[in-house]
């Protein structure tokens, strides 16, 4: 069995998100998706809508899903890819070459083109504007 995994903080889940999964999926057999803890999103100065435990929630029952963890800190992706069987290790094009180093020689690292024209940043952008509803 292929495992994939994914890291992501998945806040106001959206279409960019689903395609993103979809597409990790397709890669192997069986989807682990990292969710951003709360903790570690403050770290990063991320403010969240949802909790950590409804983004968890909300991802797991995405039928792409097999498995949610959480992520804690920056350097868990190593011990991740060890711990769980990891042959790819999939993100968005946001993060090209990012990983690259870190991973070497642990698993294939694939980078997967973002949905354009879609981000949590701004829907809720948009949001604030008034100009939430399209069409
Ligand atoms: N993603 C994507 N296409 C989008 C938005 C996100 O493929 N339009 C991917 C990201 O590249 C990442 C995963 O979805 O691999 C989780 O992204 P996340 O950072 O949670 O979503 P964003 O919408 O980019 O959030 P933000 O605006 O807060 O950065």
């Amino acid at each position: 069995m292929k495992k994939v995994i994914t890291y992501g903080t998945f806040d106001l889940f959206h279409v960019g998100h689903l395609n993103l999964l979809r597409r990790a999926k397709e890669l192997g057999d069986y989807l682990v998706v990292a969710v951003s803890s709360d903790g570690f999103n403050a770290v990063k100065d991320k403010r969240c809508a949802y909790s950590c435990e409804d983004r968890c929630a909300i991802v797991k029952a995405i039928k792409y899903v097999d498995e949610v963890i959480v992520e804690e800190r920056w350097e868990q992706k190593a011990e991740d890819v060890r711990r769980l069987g990891i042959e790819v290790f999939v993100m968005g094009d946001d993060w090209k070459g990012r990983f690259d180093e870190e991973l070497k020689g642990l698993c294939e690292v694939v980078y997967l083109p973002r949905t354009e024209n879609i981000s949590t940043t701004s829907i809720k952008i948009e949001i604030r504007k008034g100009d939430g509803a399209k069409g």
